[in-house]
């Protein structure tokens, strides 16, 4: 096997490029969380104001955070279990280029307000085709490099990583077709329930395929890597896998319960939530499972408590959506911080920790280094993360049950108990709370990115020399 002929370059900086936009996204997610709590932080500017700088914030924690973090691991892994460099060198490095300037638009256009108004497809047309470009010049790196192989079979994390690319590719052009009017100004080509309908089919499925299916790509991979055993059930991977991808499709309608989509749609939303429970508990399960006797290695190696802890919190995420996916629940769910809390719940709790976990691996081989600079302060950013989310996600359960209860609420006369105003005031010690939480989650991000520097200024390993050529 000629490792030093991997292209690690583009891993390398697609690596520091996550670190950078995760704590930009989550800073600016602790920004917006103040805002909530101290409204005169929108300073009374357009482009400072809440309304603007939350899309920036979820764009820049999935498309910079969570995207440059799939990159670089799903090129990573694809070469290391294919046995094969990546096709394409220069593919490979628009890909990265492309990526940043994609981040540069939506950092530029979104606090001048200019926006499709579709929730995390916001960017205007011209950067939409622009993504799309980048997006198929990837699946064109990935796919050159598995028809390459020299291995037989395609290792299972390349299988989620393989959809995740075809799907959010189908999801992004199709949910983007639209009639540009300008540059930065279109219309989409549908319209009404069908123009809500395509936009939760795209916004359920970032989810299932951004958050998730290559997410667990990582986890197939850096589980056992870090636990140095198996795969708990190759086959039950490839069950989970099937599964998976054949039911979050059809999940999207449970964004819009009681809407004017038709009834029979909202409810196969319903059911088919209520099944992807089975799958997603199944490849929870797996992950765990891997651990059967390494268990006591948690005490001992921090990167892999957030491997597990990653995988606790995918379980309690994905019990926890199929039950808001019922229409009864979602009534009371709907509109409140509950889904807020499921959202970071999934984000923080699964999609943060399972990449930082994994890059925590990653970084001393892809930059020719012995190990991380600092075990402490590894363990440091695990409870910072740990307790960062609890806080978040405990916090928006207090709040989102409080205000669902109190709009709910009627007098015999049948007028309204609280008044909006009333609800919102009970609602501002839970932010105050969901402050702290992010704020303990940031922290822990910028120890990381502290740890980081400190390691690449650490000398060369001198077994790791060659591949850091490379
Ligand atoms: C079996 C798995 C899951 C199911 C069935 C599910 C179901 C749901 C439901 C019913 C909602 C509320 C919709 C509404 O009332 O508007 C929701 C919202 C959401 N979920 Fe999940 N969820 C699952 C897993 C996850 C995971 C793992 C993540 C993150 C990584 C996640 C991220 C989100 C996001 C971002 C929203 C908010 C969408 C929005 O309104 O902007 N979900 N989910
Ligand atoms: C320090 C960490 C973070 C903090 C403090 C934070 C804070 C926030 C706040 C205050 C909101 C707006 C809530 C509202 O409208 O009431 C929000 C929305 C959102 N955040 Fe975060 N966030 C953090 C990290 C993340 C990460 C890492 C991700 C994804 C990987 C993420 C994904 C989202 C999404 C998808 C929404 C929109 C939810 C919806 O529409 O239902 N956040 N965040």
């Amino acid at each position: 096997m000629h490792t030093n002929a991997y292209n690690y370059r583009v891993v390398r900086q697609f690596t520091i490029m996550t670190l950078v936009w995760g704590a930009l996204g989550m800073a600016l997610g602790v920004f917006i969380a103040a805002q909530l709590v101290w409204p005169q932080l929108n300073f009374d500017l357009p482009w400072t104001s809440f309304g603007r700088l939350r899309p920036l914030h979820t764009s820049l924690v999935i498309f910079g955070f969570a995207g440059c973090a799939q990159f670089a691991t799903s090129y990573y892994i694809v070469q290391r279990t294919c046995q094969t460099p990546l096709a394409f060198n220069r593919l490979a490095a628009f890909t990265f280029w492309g990526w940043q300037l994609t981040m540069l638009i939506l950092l530029v256009t979104l606090p001048l307000g200019l926006t499709t108004t579709k929730e995390y497809a916001e960017i205007e047309f011209t950067g939409a085709v622009w993504m799309a470009i980048v997006w198929i010049t990837y699946a064109v790196v990935f796919f050159a490099t598995v028809a390459r192989r020299k291995t037989k079979h395609i290792y299972v994390a390349n299988w989620f990583f393989a959809a995740f690319i075809i799907t959010i590719g189908v999801l992004h052009i199709v949910n983007h077709l639209a009639i540009p009017v300008s540059w930065f100004k279109s219309y989409p080509i549908y319209a009404g329930a069908t123009d809500a309908m395509v936009q939760w089919w795209y916004g359920h499925n970032a989810v299932g395929f951004f958050l998730t299916t290559g997410f667990l790509g990582m986890m197939y991979y850096f589980v056992p890597k870090q636990t140095n055993r198996p795969v708990y059930s190759y086959r039950l991977s490839i069950v989970h896998f099937w599964a998976l991808i054949g039911l979050y499709i059809w999940a999207g309608p449970h964004h819009l319960h009681y809407t004017a989509l038709p009834d029979w749609a909202q409810t196969l939303g319903m059911v088919m939530s209520l099944i992807l429970l089975a799958p997603s508990w199944g490849g929870m399960i797996n992950g765990m499972m891997t651990l059967s006797g390494a268990w006591h290695k948690l005490r001992t190696d921090p990167i892999l408590r957030f491997l597990v802890v990653a995988l606790a919190f995918y379980g309690m995420s994905t019990f926890e959506g199929p039950m808001m996916a019922i229409k009864t629940v979602n009534a009371l769910s709907h509109y409140t911080d509950w889904t807020i809390g499921h959202v970071h719940a999934g984000a923080l709790g699964w999609v943060a920790m399972i990449s930082i976990g994994s890059l925590y691996h990653l970084i001393p081989k892809v930059f020719g280094r012995q190990q991380m600079y600092s075990v402490g302060m590894i363990n440091a950013h695990f409870w910072l993360a740990t307790i960062g989310t609890v806080l978040y996600i405990v916090s928006m359960w207090v709040n989102g049950i409080t205000q669902g209860l109190m709009w709910r609420a009627v007098n015999v006369d049948g007028t309204l108990t609280y008044s909006f105003v009333e609800a919102l005031e009970a609602s501002h010690p839970g932010f105050i709370v969901r402050w702290v939480g992010g704020l303990c989650f940031l922290v822990g991000m910028l120890l990381m990115l502290l740890n980081s520097w400190l390691t690449l200024k650490q000398p060369h390993s001198p077994s790791e020399v060659l591949q850091h050529a490379s």
